[in-house]
């Protein structure tokens, strides 16, 4: 049995998760963060039947009065790295659902989990085609050394590139770093209009009512593309099963590892 701890838990990702992990007979769902819902039962507020769950207002306090295996993370950038900082010191393993955090934030997180004996397993995406999207435009990287990325998401969406995007642009930057043809030095006119560099990938981000998140990885080559692209729906149920995979399989390694795929096999 797991005991879980979701930071987030009455959030749109999180309460459809905590749901899942209520209805798990392997996990426990033993505590949750939230600011608004502090000092009250999560069951009650989910409708989740016969259960205690206290919810608590911060990290600190949730870790010196609830005894947990996996912490969970569903918050905003800011918080989470909180969180995970202060679960990890706690020798606690983290699974982080959270976008938004840096390239740089992940070094960090990686050195503390590793000082602690704890592992963190990041995924920017949980759903199982996001997945195969992921592969796919690694498996296409290989071949093709030219490739942008654009990013869509509806238009109050404070993170930007997408959690998806951040950490497709940083696997793809590791299986080869795109070819620059013209360097920023020479482009002339607008340049930001030529998006943000992340690991050397070129990403575009959209920003407008009428999307949820999408992703288009777009491979040139002489006289032929090809795009990958992914489509989210409006519900977060394809999130619920891939952040039960984790919490399961974090505790499998050490240290950190990024994208669902790193805990499957194919
Ligand atoms: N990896 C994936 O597959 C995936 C899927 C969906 C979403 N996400 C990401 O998950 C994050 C959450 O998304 P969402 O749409 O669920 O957001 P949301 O609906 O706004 O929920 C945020 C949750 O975090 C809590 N929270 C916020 N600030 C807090 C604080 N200072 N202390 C304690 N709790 C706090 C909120 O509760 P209170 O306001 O009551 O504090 C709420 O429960 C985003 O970064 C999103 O991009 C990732």
């Amino acid at each position: 049995m797991i005991k879980v701890f979701i930071a987030g838990a009455t959030g749109w990702a999180g309460s459809e998760l905590s749901k899942g992990v209520f209805n798990n007979n392997q996990m426990q769902l033993v505590g949750a963060l939230s600011r608004k819902h502090k000092g009250e039962n999560l069951a009650d507020i989910l409708n989740l039947k016969n259960a205690d769950i206290p919810v608590f207002e911060d990290i600190e306090t949730a870790l010196s009065e609830v005894n947990f295996d996996v912490l969970i993370d569903y918050t905003n950038p800011e918080v989470a790295k909180t969180n995970i900082i202060a679960t990890l010191k706690k020798g606690k393993n983290v699974v982080v659902g959270t976008s938004g955090l840096t390239d740089d934030d992940y070094t960090e997180i990686e050195k503390i989990a590793n000082e602690n004996n704890t592992s963190v397993l990041a995924v920017g995406n949980f759903a199982i085609t996001v997945v195969l999207l992921q592969k796919f435009a690694e498996m296409a990287a290989k071949y093709i050394p030219n490739f942008e990325i654009i990013d869509y998401a509806h238009e109050d969406k404070i993170d930007s590139p997408s959690g998806t995007v951040r950490e497709l642009a940083y696997r793809l930057s590791k299986v080869q770093k795109p070819i620059v043809h013209v360097s920023d030095d020479e482009l002339v006119g607008e340049k930001a209009t030529r998006g943000a560099s992340l690991n050397g990938v070129q990403v575009h981000s959209v920003r407008l009512p009428g999307f949820v998140i999408s992703v288009e990885t777009i491979f040139g080559l002489k006289d032929e593309k090809l795009t990958i692209r992914h489509d989210s729906g409006t519900s977060a149920e394809p999130y619920v099963k891939g952040a039960m995979l984790a919490i399961e399989k974090v505790g499998t390694f050490k240290g950190l590892k990024r994208g669902l795929d790193s805990v499957m096999e194919f």
